[in-house]
């Protein structure tokens, strides 16, 4: 297999850095998208279950603020569980959804139109980050950005901003996001969503040396290096960094690196929001907030949002 020019290139520039660290979109190749749907299923790992609880609890009050007939963007290919309580509830005109992944576009499309026969169906390949054109037949319908799972999380937030002005200059003036995101919450529990005692998520970032001797030809001592989670509180998020156990050494496309024991490789940032942070962050991003809910225990929330004309003055 031919490596993929951009992982490599972001895996040599990333360990060169001080401290090292590989952009999260790594850990998702094939097993480590199926490790991720098994960490959804976890006991420990509150946000996908209680995301869509949550959705599905306050789907008629979306409806009624949404309206029918709009064109719903989702950015990624969506989930089979939460996609639906949303299509069914605000009979779009049309559904666009977003990935990178062509393959798992259409497996996904597939299924959906089978849940949902009759659903105009137009799927875009492309990576949500980048320049999306959106099908002829969305144009002059209002649309709905939809952007569960707080992958908003996954950016720093001087990227998510630029995420959110990027949706925003897709969707339009006048266009509504729905989105969800995860709030901040005890340590504890926090840190065992992150680190559960199956392993799961062990696996999930492990994978990423896996992948990078596979697809790379590295010779990375993979079990010299342990998962670990941590709290980063003054910047409000969960870290998963690979911890080295000992003093490493090894060679990634020719080139040598080495680690020094107890020093890591940084994989992935899960910022959590409070009420007032994730507010700011959507009207950083020109979004304003119109509602938004949570579940009881008030662990994760989707707030519906609506892209404002610029405004001259206050
Ligand atoms: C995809 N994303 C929202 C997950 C999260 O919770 O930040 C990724 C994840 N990483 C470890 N567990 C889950």
């Amino acid at each position: 297999m031919t490596p993929d020019p951009a992982f490599r290139d972001d895996v040599l520039r990333g360990l060169r850095q001080q401290p090292p660290a590989i952009p999260a979109r790594w850990l998702y190749d094939e097993r480590g998208s199926e490790l991720f749907d098994a960490i959804t299923r976890l006991p420990s790992y509150y946000p996908t279950r209680t995301e869509t609880a949550l959705l599905q609890e306050i789907m008629p009050e979306v409806a009624e603020r949404v309206g029918s007939n709009r064109a719903v963007v989702e950015f990624g290919a969506g989930s089979l569980t939460k996609t639906p309580l949303l299509l069914e509830a605000i009979q779009p005109a049309l559904y666009v959804p977003v990935d990178i992944s062509g393959e798992y576009l259409q497996a996904s499309a597939a299924e959906l139109a089978g849940k949902l026969p009759g659903l105009p169906l137009h799927p875009v390949v492309a990576n949500f980050s980048d320049a999306i054109a959106l099908p002829a037949e969305a144009s002059g319908l209002p649309s709905l950005g939809f952007f569960p799972g707080s992958t908003i999380g996954n950016f720093i937030p001087a990227s998510a901003t630029d995420l959110l002005r990027h949706f925003r200059a897709v969707l339009g003036t006048g266009a509504l996001l729905l989105i969800g995101m995860d709030r901040i919450k005890p340590v504890e529990r926090l840190l065992a969503a992150y680190d559960d005692r199956q392993g799961v998520t062990a696996a999930f970032n492990l994978n990423l040396l896996h992948r990078i001797n596979g697809e790379l030809g590295g010779t990375v001592p993979v079990d010299a290096f342990r998962h670990e989670a941590r709290w980063n509180d003054v910047l409000s998020r969960i870290e998963m960094h690979l911890v080295a156990a000992r003093n490493v050494e090894f060679s990634i496309a020719g080139e040598l690196f080495r680690l020094a024991a107890a020093s890591s490789i940084h994989t992935e940032n899960s910022h959590k929001y409070g009420p007032r942070s994730a507010r700011l962050l959507l009207l950083a991003g020109g979004w304003t907030p119109l509602a938004e809910w949570t579940d009881r225990a008030g662990d994760f929330a989707v707030v519906l949002a609506e892209a404002h004309p610029e405004r001259f003055a206050p």
